[in-house]
C-alpha cells in the first residue's frame, strides 16, 4: 500500500492544488492532503473553512483524505506511515523554497522521500496568494479556483470580518 502526503496551507486550495491532487492520486493507494495548522501564521480562511473547501472538492475521491496537522511534517508523515511527501513546483521561483524544505526533510527523516510534480501549465501562474489578492479587491477568481468553490471563497474574501 503506497501512501503519500501533501501537506500546505490551502489558504485557500486552487486549482493548481487540484490539479496536483488528481495527479498524486493516480500514484498512490492513499494519499492523506493536510493542511498545516499554524497558530502562528495569519490565514485569510480559518482551518476549519480550508479543511470544509477541500472535503466538499474531494467528497468523491475515495483514496483521498484530508486532515489537519501541527508541528513537523515528518513527524505526521510517519504516524500517517506516508512513503513520500508530494509537493508541486510551478516555476523556477517555486524551487529554491522547495529545495531547502525538501533537504531539510531529507536530514530529519532519510527515508522520507519527497516527490516534485507539476500542474498543467495553465496553473503556474495561479497561487493562494493571488486569488486572495484579486479576490479581496472584487476581482474574478474563477478559473483560479475550482468552480464549485467561487462564490463562497469570493464572499469571503470581499468580508474579511467574517474570518472564524
Ligand atoms: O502551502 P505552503 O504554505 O507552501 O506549505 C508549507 C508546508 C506546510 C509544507 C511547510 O510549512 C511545513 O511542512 N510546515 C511544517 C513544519 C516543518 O515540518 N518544518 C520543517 C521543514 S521546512
Amino acid at each position: 500500500m503506497r501512501v503519500a502526503i501533501y501537506p500546505g496551507s490551502f489558504d485557500p486550495v486552487t486549482l493548481g492544488h487540484w490539479d496536483l491532487i488528481q495527479r498524486a492520486g493516480r500514484l498512490v493507494d492513499r494519499l492523506v492532503v493536510a493542511v498545516l495548522y499554524n497558530p502562528a501564521k495569519t490565514c485569510a480562511f480559518s482551518v476549519a473553512e480550508r479543511v470544509d473547501f477541500l472535503r466538499e472538492l474531494l467528497a468523491d475521491t475515495p483514496h483521498v483524505e484530508i486532515a489537519t496537522f501541527h508541528g513537523l511534517l515528518v513527524d505526521y508523515a510517519k504516524q500517517q506511515e506516508a512513503h513520500f511527501i508530494v509537493r508541486g513546483v510551478r516555476a523556477f521561483s517555486d524551487f529554491e523554497y522547495e529545495f531547502q524544505m525538501a533537504l531539510m526533510n531529507r536530514k530529519l527523516a532519510p527515508d522520507l522521500e519527497t516527490v516534485f510534480l507539476m500542474p498543467k501549465e495553465e496553473y503556474s501562474v495561479v497561487s493562494s496568494r493571488m486569488v486572495r489578492e484579486v479576490g479581496a479587491m472584487g476581482g474574478d477568481i474563477s478559473g483560479l479556483v475550482p468552480e464549485m468553490l467561487v462564490e463562497r471563497i469570493a464572499s469571503r474574501l470581499l468580508n474579511p470580518a467574517q474570518l472564524g
